[in-house]
């Protein structure tokens, strides 16, 4: 049976795999008396490796090979480590675009639009300007997971802390915590949710967080990387706080910017029950 000796073939033992018929039949018997209730694999018995079948159509005992195990489970260690990249705020697994209500709004049945749009490459720009609790935050969140859900990575960020991030990441010179690792991974991450742009931002004090986000949606913007950005602010006010961001926003061919003038969302569930 393929595979059932592995679990004691590390490659480096090779020199140990069992060979003559007493020592297959012991190494069977051992098989037999573990435990096999929580192996997760029944081919390999969670070794990750598996001895082949040869040209003869029998086990080759003397070769050993990765298990097909080995490659779903570097597909789930691969899933996990780019869920961890994006850093989803908690306790949000329940903000899909599937449980985003439009409620009959033409506004938010153009949202929810947009947002497919921008699953489909359509849109690669999509700037959501509203008051507080319009569901910006709902849809970024949603559009994230979507873009896992596909394999790709993707990253959300709440704008205030992103300067933060980028602030305190100086002091790391290397690694997934430093300042150039980060940065990079802003400008080229799959799909990139800068939510709450310029909330409490006053443009004297901040000028080095602001050139920073400056490149990011530039940047993003040259290569039509897929890219939401959510404000509470409208663009005359954007205009006020940088004119180079408002100009991204609504310049590309493929951006849309929807400024979301229905009542907040609260507002419309107690209405509609
Ligand atoms: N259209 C909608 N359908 C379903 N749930 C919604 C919708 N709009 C908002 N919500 C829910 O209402 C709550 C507030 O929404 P959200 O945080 O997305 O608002 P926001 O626009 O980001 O507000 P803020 O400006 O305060 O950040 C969340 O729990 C969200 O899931
Ligand atoms: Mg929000
Ligand atoms: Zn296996």
């Amino acid at each position: 049976m393929e595979g059932i000796l592995a679990d004691m073939l590390p490659p480096e033992k090779l020199a140990q795999v069992p060979k003559t018929p007493s020592e297959i039949e012991q190494a069977k018997l051992r098989l037999r008396s573990r435990n096999t209730a929580s192996v997760k694999c029944p081919v390999c018995l969670d070794s990750g490796y598996v001895h082949p079948i040869g040209e003869n159509g029998k086990t080759d005992y003397s070769r050993v090979e990765n298990c097909k195990c080995v490659a779903s489970k570097r597909e789930a260690e691969r899933q996990e480590r780019y869920l961890k990249l994006c850093e989803l705020p908690e306790d949000t697994e329940d903000r899909t675009l599937e449980s985003f209500q439009t409620k009959g709004y033409v506004i938010l049945e153009q949202v929810k639009q947009a947002a497919m749009d921008m699953l489909s490459g359509k849109i690669k720009m999509l700037s959501l300007l509203a008051d507080v609790d319009t569901g910006k935050t709902h849809i970024a969140i949603a559009l994230c997971r979507k873009w896992l859900e596909m394999g790709k990575t993707a990253k959300y960020v709440f704008v205030p802390l992103l300067l933060q991030e980028l602030r305190s990441a100086y002091k790391y010179r290397d690694g997934e915590e430093s300042y150039d690792y980060k940065f990079e991974f802003y400008l080229n991450v799959g799909f990139l949710a800068l939510d709450d742009l310029f909330r409490e931002y006053h443009k004297a004090e901040n000028d080095w967080g602001m050139e920073k986000i400056e490149t990011i949606i530039d940047y993003r913007y040259i290569h039509g990387l897929p890219t939401l950005i959510t404000s509470n602010k409208t663009l005359d006010e954007m205009n006020e706080l940088s004119a180079m961001i408002r100009s991204r926003l609504i310049r590309a061919k493929n951006s849309q910017v929807i400024v979301i003038a229905s009542p907040e969302y609260v507002t419309i569930r107690k209405k509609n029950g």
